[in-house]
């Protein structure tokens, strides 16, 4: 039991970003996922002591970025100091090693190397409080790697799944079942 999640849930990662008056602020999530196509919505379990917490709540809008692999070691760093730990004027993401790039909706920066950014807005806040639980709607989404055939070419560009712990996994083979029904 101590493991079922970990059976379940290996990624990818998602770095959340958030935005107020005070600054950004980044946070890793594994628990992501897809709620809705059209439109593209998300769901995530955001604990309500974070940082990135208060700030989402505070303005609604947040960017998950996919990590690229090599970015393991700023995932972590993202997942493991607290924002409110940090001294003031301690900009989190550029201590984790991030760099800022604009967004072209909302207000939280995307990060520069990721494979992929959804800018997002907050939905069904009335849902949020009682769990712990985020419900986001894409504004906008983007990739420059995605392939031929709509999805992320990870071959090229592996993103990064987390395993559990200080453990990750990177994308490394695709099985395409095109042509076989
Ligand atoms: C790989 C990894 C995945 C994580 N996934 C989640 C998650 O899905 N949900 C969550 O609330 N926290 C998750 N965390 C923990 C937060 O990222 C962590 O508590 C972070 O310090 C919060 O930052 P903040 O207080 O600056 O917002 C994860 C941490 C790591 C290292």
């Amino acid at each position: 039991m101590q493991y079922a999640t970990r059976l379940l849930n290996h990624g990818p990662v998602i770095l959340l970003t958030t935005a107020d008056d005070d600054g950004p602020n980044v946070c890793a999530v594994a628990w992501c996922m897809p709620w809705s196509k059209k439109p593209p919505r998300f769901v995530m379990k955001l604990g309500r002591r974070h940082l990135s917490w208060d700030k989402l709540m505070a303005t609604g809008e947040a960017v998950l970025n996919v990590p690229a692999a090599e970015q393991a070691a700023a995932v972590l760093c993202a997942g493991r100091t607290e924002g409110r730990e940090l001294p003031p004027g301690v900009d989190k993401l550029a201590h984790c090693g991030f760099e800022a790039l604009p967004s072209r909706v909302v207000r939280p920066p995307r990060l520069a190397g990721c494979v992929a950014w959804v800018e997002c807005r907050l939905v069904r806040r009335d849902l949020a409080e009682a769990e712990g639980i985020v419900f986001l709607e894409a504004v906008a989404a983007e990739s420059p790697h995605l392939d031929e055939h709509g999805t992320l070419d990870v071959l090229a560009r592996p993103s990064l799944h987390h395993l559990g712990g200080d453990r990750f996994v990177a994308d490394g083979r695709v099985i395409d079942l095109a042509g076989e029904r």
